[in-house]
This record gives structure tokens, C-alpha cells and sequence, in this order.
């Protein structure tokens, strides 16, 4: 049946034919963010408008258009968070994390909003992992968030993943590239051939003309002066500890010198890593350094480096490559009664497996006996017990082996250890 009020656009339930592989992804972060000694935060989900404003930057599209910007009944700016990093420094600033021995290492999960035009793997509510390392400078700690995704990946059993890396330097150099950038779209055919959004670009934020996907901007940026040109000695040097660290993890990267990702905190280091199962939208991941955000959000100057991947983006990528994503959670064992009178026993007998650590379920809807054995079919439950008037009778559970069709009559105060039995024999 349909209801009349649908999820919003861009949002989508996450059903239970589909829940168990978000589990399954979480889990895997879950462990590897202990194997890499990243501890787990759980952050609010609104935060002060100003954040995302001073951190992410005004003139980028994630603030300009995209913030889930509300009043709250006192007459506070609130923003649903467009992405994490942002909440992360101020909360490792918040709780005086400087004090305690850096890097400070953390991860959290969770939903994120931004006004998106919607099509496959673009929402306007999706989920994030998102792994931050605070307080070092060092080209190793970049190194280690590459890595830590990668592992990710790995565990999860995804492969063909591009990893593509730039530097975007830092405040000291990156204004001679912008004006070397504004200069070379002022010659020749560039501004008036790029698109409207990148004209409107070029006053405020000529980098992200790089970015710009549109083909009549991509043919005039193919030839733009490179920043790794312009880098002072410092983001140069870092840049080379990072690209020469990639292939020790063994990640297979490419330098891409248009790669300036689309939040404003980042300095040097910034990458992407692709998947080719996502179409349009491919990257499955995004990272980089950002060690001006937290000054930029009114504290004082601490490194730090991270990134984030879409959980959707990573479940289609999954789907897409076959991966093996773990198996669908069933029940063990579905209790069927011959007639409704029963229905108690079968309640009893379920609750008995079930405390005894053998997943359970009967039927509450006073179905049909072959109706109920529908039902114990489509559950998966490797076994059906089966309690009729002869079996309450003379204190049995019919048991019946769904792989092997056999079935077998066994005292109803053995049932719980008997199919416990019959379960470890199986899974052996
Ligand atoms: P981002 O590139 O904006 O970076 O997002 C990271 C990832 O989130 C993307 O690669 C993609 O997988 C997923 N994603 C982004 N927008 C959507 C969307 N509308 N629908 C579905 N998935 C989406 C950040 O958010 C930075 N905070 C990453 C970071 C952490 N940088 C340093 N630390």
C-alpha cells in the first residue's frame, strides 16, 4: 500500500534487505579504526551555522547552496552537518585535546546533509566514516589516513580503486598560483569559454574552475599552469614525503594537478579515491590536510589531516563489484504449529532457543500449517520445529532439517540442546 507522505527527495530508507551490509561496513571500520588506534566520537548532528561558515568556507557550494540551515525556536542559526571535519576540530578544541599526547586519532559514523541535485549515489541525507589525525604536521600522518581507507577497502574486499593525489599548498604560496591561474583564464579563449558557474568562479575562488566537470571547462583547464609548479619549499618538500610514502602501502595512485576538492580548509595534501562502479559520482572517498581549520573556526593553530567516504557510494561499489558483504542475518530455527491453540507452546519453545542462544521465530498471525511452512522457508531457518496436537500431547517437538528434508521426533526438554547440537555440526 502506499502512503500519502513519501520520504523527502534525496533521502531513502535503508530497508532490512539492505541494512545488514551498512552493518557489515561499520563493522569493518569499526575494526580497523582499532587496528589503527582510532578512537570512536559520536558528535551532534546540528551544529552553530558559523562553523561550517568560517571552517568549510562561505564561497564554496557546500555553504553557499547546500547547508540544511534552520532557526531554532531561540533564535539560534542551526545547520544539519554537511560533513564532519568541521565538528571534529571544534570538538577536539572544545574538550582541550591539546593536552592529552598527540596525535589525537578519532573516527565517527553517521548521517550528513546537503542540498544535492539527487541521482545515483548523490542523496541529500547519506552517511559518512569519517577519520580525522589531530595535532602533527608530519607526511606520515597523510600517509596513515590513505592507508587507514585503504584498509578498509581491502577488508571489505573492494578492488580496482584509483587513488588520485595533489597538493593544494598553503596560504604562503597558493596566492601567486591563484593569480598565475586568473592570468592564464584571462589570456586566450578561457573566461568567456568557461561556463557560467565558473565565470562567477573566477573572482572568488578561480581553483575550483579546476574542479568543474563540464566539458567546455575541462578542455580549457587541461592546459592550466600546475600548482605543484608554484608550491613553496615546505609544501613541496611534504608533498614529495607523501607521493614517495604511497607506494610503501601500496596504494595505486595518480597525480592529478586539477584535484582541489570542493571544502576551503585544506592546505598541501588533498585526494580523492575513485571507483569506476559509481558512474558520474565516483568518488567513493575524499581527504586531505587542513591545518588552518581550526584557526579558522576561532582556535589556535593545530594540524590535521583525514577523510571521509559515503557509505552508499560504498555499498553500490560492493554490489557492483560482487564483493562478498558477509551473510544476510536469519534465524536459525522457525517454530510452526498445527493449529492457533498451540500458539503459546510455540511462543514458549522460541522463547526457550532464543535464551538459549539460537536465533528464533514463530508465527503470530494464526496462519495455516503450509502457510507457516512458507513462512519458515522464506526466513531461511535452517530447521522448523514442529508442534502438533500429538506432539503437546506426548511432550515432542518435530524437527525438520530444511537443507536435508529429514525429520525426526526428540523430547521437547532436549530441543534446546539438541538443535544447539545440530547447529555447530552444521556450521563446521
Ligand atoms: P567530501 O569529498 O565532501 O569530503 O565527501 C567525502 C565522501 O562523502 C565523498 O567521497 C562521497 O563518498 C561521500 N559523499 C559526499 N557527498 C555525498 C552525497 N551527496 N551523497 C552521497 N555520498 C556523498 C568531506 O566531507 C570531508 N569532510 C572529508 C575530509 C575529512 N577531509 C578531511 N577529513
Amino acid at each position: 500500500m502506499e502512503s500519502a507522505i513519501k520520504a523527502p527527495r534525496g533521502t531513502r530508507d535503508v530497508l532490512g534487505d539492505e541494512s545488514w551490509k551498512w552493518t557489515h561496513v561499520l563493522n569493518v571500520c569499526r575494526g580497523v579504526a582499532g587496528d589503527f588506534g582510532f578512537s570512536e566520537v559520536l558528535l551532534p548532528i546540528f551544529e552553530h551555522t558559523e562553523l561550517f561558515c568560517r571552517g568549510i568556507g562561505d564561497t564554496t557550494d557546500v555553504v553557499e547552496k547546500e547547508m540544511y540551515t534552520f532557526i531554532d525556536k531561540g533564535d539560534r542559526s542551526m545547520t544539519l552537518r554537511p560533513e564532519l571535519t568541521a565538528s571534529m576540530v571544534r570538538s577536539y578544541l572544545e574538550h582541550d585535546m591539546r593536552r592529552a599526547p598527540q596525535p589525537v586519532k578519532l573516527w565517527s559514523a553517521g548521517p550528513m546533509f546537503r542540498y544535492e541535485r539527487p541521482q545515483k549515489g548523490r542523496y541529500r541525507q547519506f552517511w559518512q566514516i569519517d577519520f580525522e589525525i589531530l595535532g602533527v604536521s608530519s607526511p606520515m600522518a597523510d600517509l596513515e589516513t590513505i592507508d587507514t581507507s585503504m584498509e578498509i577497502y581491502r577488508r571489505l574486499g573492494l578492488t580496482n580503486l584509483q587513488v588520485l593525489i595533489n597538493s593544494v599548498g598553503c596560504p604562503k604560496c597558493r596566492p601567486a598560483y591563484r593569480d598565475a591561474l586568473k592570468r592564464f583564464f584571462e589570456s586566450g579563449p578561457g573566461l568567456e569559454a568557461l561556463c557560467e558557474t565558473c565565470r562567477g568562479r573566477f573572482d572568488r575562488n578561480p581553483l575550483r574552475i579546476l574542479d568543474c566537470k563540464k566539458p567546455e571547462c575541462r578542455e580549457i583547464t587541461e592546459s592550466a599552469p600546475a600548482i605543484l609548479d608554484s608550491l613553496c619549499c615546505e609544501c613541496a618538500a611534504h608533498f614529495e614525503d607523501v607521493t614517495r610514502g604511497l607506494s610503501r602501502i601500496g596504494a595505486d595512485a595518480r597525480l592529478d594537478k586539477r584535484l582541489v576538492r570542493g571544502l576551503d580548509y585544506y592546505t598541501k595534501t588533498a585526494y580523492e579515491i575513485l571507483a569506476g562502479e559509481l558512474g558520474s559520482q565516483n568518488a567513493v572517498c575524499g581527504g586531505g590536510r587542513y591545518d588552518n581549520l581550526a584557526e579558522a573556526i576561532g582556535g589556535p593553530s593545530v594540524p590535521g589531516v583525514g577523510f571521509a567516504s559515503g557509505i552508499e557510494r560504498i555499498v553500490i561499489t560492493l554490489e557492483g563489484q560482487g564483493a562478498f558483504l558477509g551473510d544476510k542475518p536469519r534465524v536459525d530455527v522457525y517454530v510452526v504449529t498445527a493449529s492457533s491453540s498451540l500458539a503459546l507452546e510455540a511462543s514458549a519453545l522460541a522463547h526457550e532457543l532464543r535464551s538459549s542462544g539460537i536465533p528464533s521465530d514463530t508465527d503470530y498471525a494464526g496462519r495455516g500449517m503450509k502457510a507457516q511452512m512458507k513462512q519458515a522457508a522464506a526466513s531461511g531457518a535452517g530447521f522448523v520445529c514442529i508442534i502438533g496436537e500429538d506432539e503437546a500431547a506426548s511432550g515432542t517437538v518435530s524437527v525438520k532439517n530444511m537443507s536435508s528434508g529429514e525429520q525426526r521426533s526428540i523430547p521437547r526438554d532436549e530441543a534446546a540442546s539438541k538443535l544447539a547440537l545440530w547447529r555447530e555440526e552444521r556450521n563446521r
